[in-house]
């Protein structure tokens, strides 16, 4: 595999940085959304895995400034400019940006109220000791929170990309398999139908399934400066 071939997967150098920033164009209407089903305390201690660009740590240390906000990322150029988009309360120690892969996180055991992972679940390795890494890293009762713009394969663009790159576009079904496997205790799936305009709600604990649809009058046009195209979006909640 050459490496502009796993660009989305990992992007480097000038042209990964100009990708980074249309990730951030792409994502926002997405991240937001994901982020209001979060429920996030004013000190709780956060990380943000594949942090990209650095605009959701961004983010989130809003939701949470009583506590430091962590990002990891496994691309350079990604941590380089998380660390420049927040330099300021990087120089303050209230962020704090490093280079890491999923798999083996430089974290002691029960750190985290929050793990985020904003568009970047489809190329993590060996999937479910991933999920069983960021679970080490939880609190007890702490939230894993996966967040993706696409329920499986809906394009052939998408189906292309998953070729090159050799990642995966998870449907909610598998996602819950997976994080079943990794031994988590609750699993909420938020599931926006964006063309009804409405969320399906799926909760699996050890008692059993549940699920609901409701309305979801969550409108991205205000904060939107590329239309999105992808047809549902996913916001995970998965409890240690
Ligand atoms: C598609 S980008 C998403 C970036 C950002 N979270 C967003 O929503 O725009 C995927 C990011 O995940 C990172 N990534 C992929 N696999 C990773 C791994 N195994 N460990 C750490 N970071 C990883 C990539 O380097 C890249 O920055």
């Amino acid at each position: 595999m050459t490496e502009e071939k796993v660009r989305f997967g990992k992007p480097e150098g000038k042209e990964g940085e100009a990708l980074l920033d249309q990730m951030d164009k792409h994502h926002t209407p997405v991240s937001l959304w994901a982020i209001e089903h979060m429920n996030i305390g004013e000190d709780d201690v956060i990380l943000d895995i594949g942090c990209g660009s650095g605009l959701n740590i961004k983010r989130l240390h809003q939701k949470s400034p009583k506590a430091k906000t962590y990002g990891v990322d496994y691309s350079s150029t990604s941590v380089k400019k998380s660390k420049k988009l927040n330099n300021h309360l990087v120089q303050k120690g209230e962020i704090e940006v490093m280079e890491a892969n999923v798999q083996d996180m430089p974290f002691e055991d029960d750190t985290f109220d929050v793990v985020t992972a904003f568009e970047t679940v489809y190329f993590w390795p060996t999937i479910v000791e991933s999920f069983k890494e960021v679970k080490r890293v939880l609190k007890p009762n702490g939230k894993f929170c996966a967040v993706l713009d696409a329920n499986g394969i809906y394009a052939p663009e998408i189906e292309k990309v998953a070729r090159e790159e050799g990642c995966n576009f998870y449907t909610d079904e598998e996602l819950i398999e997976l994080l079943k496997q990794a031994e988590y205790s609750r699993i909420t799936v938020y599931n926006r139908k964006r063309k009804e305009n409405k969320k399906l709600i799926k909760t699996v604990t050890a008692e059993g399934y549940d699920e609901r649809l409701i309305d979801d009058n969550y409108d991205e046009g205000d904060i939107a400066e590329v239309e999105p195209v992808t047809p549902e979006w996913l916001c995970v909640i998965s409890e240690k």
